[in-house]
């Protein structure tokens, strides 16, 4: 188990767009793993590989209570979303801050999974808004450059 320096807004490695991943190798099953524990580490729901200095497409969610469901996903893709849900959101980048962003309310994602095998994943409200800002982070977006209103102080960790 390892945890990593999470990189923290206006770091430069955030607004890059990353790279997809074509191959597993160990270096990166390690920085899934690494992902994972840094994530649950920190308390939040989602982390994506340029969080943690990375160029690469991956990201990991879990939105459970109990650290038990792990989502990983390389090279994910939003092939199908509707709904909207607005609400607060953080990021681990910019810890405590807030801010309200509108999401979709259900999308599916396809992907590949730390097995480099394709996967569709399917969210709804907390973990809809999780993938649509793990995604994003992937292509060098933060959820601020969709704020409605003002950033706000948060007194609690719990950040996406
Ligand atoms: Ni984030």
């Amino acid at each position: 188990m390892a945890i990593r320096n999470i990189r923290k807004y206006p770091d430069p490695v955030l607004s890059k767009e990353c790279k997809k991943v074509d191959k597993m190798t160990e270096r990166i099953s390690i920085l899934i793993e690494d992902m994972l524990d840094t994530m649950y580490e920190a308390g939040g729901v989602g982390l994506a590989a340029p969080q943690v200095g990375i160029l690469k497409q991956i990201c990991v969610v879990d939105i459970s209570e109990d650290c038990s469901e792990p989502y990983v996903l390389i090279n994910p893709v939003i092939v199908e979303s509707d709904g909207e849900q607005t609400g607060d959101e953080g990021c681990l980048s910019l810890p405590g801050k807030q801010g309200t962003v509108t999401r979709p309310n259900h999308v599916v994602v396809k992907a590949l999974n730390e097995n480099m095998e394709e996967i569709t994943v399917e969210g709804t409200e907390l973990l809809a808004r999780a993938f649509c800002h793990e995604i994003d982070h992937l292509h060098g977006h933060m959820y601020i450059e969709k704020l409605e209103g003002e950033l706000k102080n948060t007194s609690y960790e719990a950040q996406e």
